[in-house]
């Protein structure tokens, strides 16, 4: 199974998900663009802000192949936490969250502890974690689903990491078996063909690549049936 992660970050009002929303919908009736989703080789999960959620579920109803997915999690399970949001408040359909990202480490000073917290309070709600590294100093919690390798030489830049070396990344990170391992950093149509060819990669979290509904759906488009 193929995962194509759209990670909206902190993008798009209500009105222009719900224009992305309409124009997903209508490519996914084209063929050329989801002949992997049909044959079930891909699996699509948009992960819009917390707040999106509502503006894009009437619209998954009817597409069994999408799923919804949560940018972050709160590490609490309840109580008095103003701001956090927790697994609880999620909607039902929410069945995958990112957690680790880069940004969160950056700009909110996440560390591994958190981010292990984090794993724990989605696998007690059976949603599954798509948890970034930057690098090998990043731990890899049990609880992880699927650990994705985020350098961030890539992520939000204009530069491709080659192949070889997300390889040799993915070599030293040790990935526990049963883990599928994942990529993201500025990929995009110029990129992912060669990702995919390299069969060693499962999947994609797109940031940019994935505000357009038209160049995220031409990245399906790319994966084998
Ligand atoms: P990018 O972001 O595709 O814009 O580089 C990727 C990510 O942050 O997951």
């Amino acid at each position: 199974m193929f995962y194509l992660i759209a990670n909206w970050k902190a993008n798009k009002t209500p009105a222009e998900a719900k224009s992305w929303m309409e124009r997903f919908t209508h490519l996914s009736s084209q063929d050329t663009f989801t002949r992997a989703i049909r044959s079930n080789s891909l699996r699509l999960v948009l992960c819009p802000p917390f707040t999106l959620f509502p503006v894009l579920s009437p619209y998954l109803t009817n597409l069994s192949h999408v799923y919804l997915g949560a940018q972050d999690v709160s590490r609490f399970t309840h109580g008095s936490y103003t701001g956090e949001v927790p697994a609880s408040s999620f909607p039902k359909n929410v069945k995958y969250a990112i957690i680790g990202h880069s940004e969160r480490r950056r700009h909110f000073q996440e560390t591994d502890n958190e981010v292990r917290e984090k794993a724990r309070r989605l696998q007690e709600r059976s949603i599954e974690a798509f948890v970034c590294l930057r690098d090998t100093r990043d731990a890899v919690p049990p609880e992880a689903s699927y650990v994705v390798y985020e350098p961030e030489s890539a992520v939000g830049k204009d530069y491709t990491e080659p192949l070889e070396s997300i390889l040799s990344v993915k070599r030293s990170l040790n990935i526990p078996d049963g883990k599928a391992f994942l990529y993201g950093g500025n990929v995009n149509k110029t990129n992912i063909g060669r990702y995919i060819e390299s069969g060693e990669i499962a999947g994609f979290l797109v940031g940019r690549a994935s505000l357009d509904p038209d160049e995220f759906m031409h990245l399906a488009s790319y994966f084998p049936v």
